[in-house]
Order: C-alpha cells, then sequence, then structure tokens
C-alpha cells in the first residue's frame, strides 16, 4: 500500500514568504499555503499585480491568517517592505513562477515587490515554474533557468502533463503535495532552523555509475549520472555528519566538506568500502548505495584494442554484489544499511521487487525508483520501502529527496 507522507516542521515556525505570479496555475498556491499552514509555517503571501487577476488576495488572506503583499511601497507598512520580507523570511517559495518572471530575476530586475524581495534575498529562494512547454523548452528560458541555478535558486518542477490549454508536455507546475514538501524539507535542513541532527555520524555514501574495461579503449558501463547519491552526501554533510563518498567517474563537483574516494570498477568500490566501514562494519553509522554497479565484469580485460572481425561473443563473469555481502558480514547494529533498486516494471511490482531485494541483500531500507524518472535529471519520484511499509515520496528534487531519506534513516541510527 503506497501513502503520500507529508510531515511537518518544528518550533521555532519558520517564515515562508509566498510569491505568486500570473500565470492559470496560481490557484494551486491557495492548496501550497493551506499546506504548509497546517505544517506549522508561518506564511506570508506577496501576489504580482498579473496574480491578482488569477486568485482573489482575500483567498490567501484567509488560508494565511496574513496581510497580502502587492505595493512596492505601502504607506501603512514603511518604505523598505522588501527588504523586510527578503529578510523575514527562512524561505522564499515562487508558486507559480512564469517564463516573464525568471527572465526577470536571471537578469536581475526589482521592478516590483515580489522580483525586488527576491533580489533583496540572501538565503534560500525555491521557485514552481508553469508554463506552456513551448516556452519551457525554449532556449531563452533555459538559458535563464541555467542563470538561475547557478545563482543558487532551487527549483521543484515543471512537471509533464497538462497544461492550460489542454497540450500535453513538460511545463505544467508540479502538484501542491509535491511543492509543500520540497519546501518543508529545505526547511527541515536550512542551518538556521538548528537541524544537525547528523553532527557526530560516519555516513558513507556511494554514488555513479562502475565501468569494467574490455580494453584500453572500451567498457562496460550505465546511465548513472552520481546526482542522488552527490545530493545525499550534501544533505548529510548539512545536517552535521562526516562523509565519505566514493564515486564513480561523474561530472559532478565534489561537496564540500566530504571525504570523496574516486574509483573505476566495482572491485575498486569494494576495497574503499572496506577501508571506509572497517574490518568489523563499526567504522560507520550508515552506508546509502547509491551507486549502479555493474553487475557484471569482462571475464579478462584484454591488452590491446580488439580489432573487427565479423560477429563476436563477449565473456562476462558476475561482480560480487557489495551490498549483499555487507549485509552478510553486519553483525551488529552498524552500519544501518540502504540499498537502490532501480527498476523498469509497473508501480505494484516496483516495491515488491525491492522488498525481494530488502530479504536477499539484508539490509533495512531500499529506496525503489523508476528508470523512466531517474536517469540524468535532476528530480526523481521514489518509494522508501521498508519491511513493513511502503512510503511513496511526491516528485521531487533530488535534494529535496535525500533529505526526506536522511529523515526516514534517523530513527534507524543506532
Ligand atoms: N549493488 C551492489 N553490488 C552489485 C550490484 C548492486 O552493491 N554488484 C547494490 C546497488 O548499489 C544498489 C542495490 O545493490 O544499492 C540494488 O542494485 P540492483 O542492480 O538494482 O539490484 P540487483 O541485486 O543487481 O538486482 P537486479 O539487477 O537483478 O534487479
Amino acid at each position: 500500500m503506497l501513502r503520500v507522507a507529508m510531515t511537518s516542521v518544528s518550533p521555532p515556525h519558520p517564515t515562508v514568504v509566498l510569491g505568486v505570479c500570473g500565470s492559470i496555475a496560481a490557484y494551486k498556491a491557495a492548496s501550497v499555503a493551506r499546506l504548509l499552514v497546517k505544517a506549522g509555517v508561518r506564511v506570508l503571501p506577496v501576489m504580482t499585480h498579473a496574480a491578482t487577476k488569477m486568485l482573489g488576495a482575500a483567498t490567501l488572506a484567509g488560508l494565511t491568517g496574513n496581510h497580502v503583499y502587492g505595493e512596492m511601497f505601502e504607506a501603512s507598512l514603511g518604505g523598505e517592505l522588501h527588504v523586510e520580507l527578503a529578510e523575514k523570511a527562512t524561505l522564499i517559495a515562487v508558486v507559480p513562477a512564469t517564463a516573464e518572471f525568471l527572465s526577470a530575476l536571471a537578469s536581475g530586475r526589482a521592478n516590483d515587490l515580489l522580483r525586488a524581495t527576491v533580489l533583496c534575498r540572501r538565503g534560500p529562494v525555491m521557485l514552481a515554474p508553469a508554463m506552456h512547454p513551448n516556452m519551457w523548452s525554449h532556449p531563452a528560458t533555459q538559458r535563464n533557468i541555467a542563470t538561475l541555478r547557478a545563482d543558487g535558486l532551487e527549483f521543484v518542477g515543471p512537471v509533464v502533463g497538462e497544461v492550460a490549454s489542454g497540450e500535453v508536455g513538460e511545463g505544467r507546475m508540479a502538484e501542491p503535495e509535491a511543492i509543500a514538501e520540497a519546501i518543508l524539507g529545505r526547511l527541515r535542513h536550512d542551518p538556521s532552523q538548528g537541524t544537525h541532527d547528523l553532527a557526530g555520524r560516519h555516513v558513507v555514501v556511494t554514488a555513479g555509475p562502475t565501468i569494467e574495461d574490455i580494453d584500453p579503449a572500451r567498457y562496460l558501463s550505465n546511465r548513472s549520472s552520481g546526482k542522488m547519491g552527490y545530493a545525499i552526501a550534501t544533505a548529510a554533510l548539512a545536517r552535521g555528519a562526516r562523509v565519505t563518498l566514493i564515486t564513480g567517474p561523474v561530472a559532478l563537483p565534489a561537496p564540500a566538506g566530504a571525504k570523496v574516494v574516486p574509483i573505476r570498477t566495482a572491485r575498486d568500490m569494494e576495497s574503499a568500502l572496506d577501508a571506509a566501514l572497517g574490518t568489523g562494519l563499526t567504522e560507520a553509522d550508515a552506508l546509502i548505495m547509491a551507486a549502479a554497479v555493474a553487475d557484471y565484469r569482462p571475464l579478462s580485460v584484454h591488452p590491446t584494442k580488439l580489432k573487427r572481425h565479423g560477429p563476436t561473443t563477449l565473456e562476462l563473469i558476475p561482480n560480487p554484489d557489495l551490498l549483499a555481502g555487507l549485509g552478510k558480514r553486519r553483525t551488529g547494529p552498524k552500519p544501518v544499511l540502504v540499498g537502490f533498486a532501480l527498476e523498469t516494471t509497473s508501480d505494484d511490482e516496483l516495491v515488491a521487487a525491492a522488498r525481494v531485494k530488502l530479504d536477499k541483500k539484508q539490509v533495512d531500507l531500499i529506496v525503489a525508483n523508476r528508470a523512466s524518472d531517474a536517469f540524468d535529471t535532476d528530480h526523481n519520484r521514489i518509494v522508501l520501502v521498508e519491511r513493513a511499509r511502503a512510503i511513496e515520496l511526491p516528485y521531487a528534487s533530488k535534494g529535496v529527496l535525500a533529505d526526506r531519506l536522511i529523515d526516514h534513516l534517523l530513527p534507524l541510527l543506532p
């Protein structure tokens, strides 16, 4: 049985400035506001002029119990409203963010209250874009997204789905539950919220593919980008853990503060794991195996480049199952073992397949995901599968999912 989990934040109650732009999807901002308020967040709404044509300010005022800001200079509230809002917010979320809004932010414009507030901001900003797929995929929008990402702004969605015109494509705003969960996840790991709940813990994370050479020019590997593993390492660091990141070759910057151990083959990864976990496996509190370890390798690596000569057969032998080996060797409570299961099956079979892996590999938790959702994207959909329950997390960025995974891992730590 799958269920959508929505967790709350603990006091002191964080403040979210909820910006709303003028898109048909603006009505969904009301649901996001409601979910945040229910989770214990103080929500301060800011609407653009266009947004007020799509959604009544009275709706947001009623749901949040707060004044809805709109004018740059509201006489009754003083002159520097954008500065005050930017400072007050634990996080600014813009739901929905239109193509025009993204363009304005990317070029640093500040010609209304919401834009000025975001420009003034020196802390987390999360954007939930909504637009027609042609606008989303336009090179100008994609340039703006790249600029905003480089500036440190975070995105939740958009997703592939039906947009207001009835067409289907990437540009539909993420669902309100997914947006609220992304915001709550981000609030939980905000250092100013004091969530150093992994302080004193050693977390080992594996990431990326392994590479198994055939000859000096060719190899066997897979499409893993390493993004999920790197996101987990980053989230664990932000929450105070000491992190060892054992990584196959990927095109990602090393997370600041992690001990990074680059490897190439599955057997390299086995040696790196032995070193990080220690002989009795007592050196780490948790191991998260996000790496896509090659199941097979060529029987031998040909010393010279193989020449073409008609049909040929490549003889493969199995690599050791690293996680199963550790599951078998573990005798005490350390380390908590988390595996990943990437499947191409239906949703029902996904959880069943993950449960088989839980038992076969003797681990504590399997993160199940689908190949169609996972590869080379910044977002994913995952199901956390334990023996007694399976929790489906809403579609979100890998950073947000990493945080939710750690939330889930915490009570399992010895
Ligand atoms: N894994 C591992 N060693 C391997 C293969 C996989 O430690 N040789 C780990 C992966 O890092 C992942 C988990 O096992 O955490 C699941 O990997 P997956 O390839 O999905 O499962 P397999 O056991 O290989 O089963 P199958 O490929 O048949 O689905």
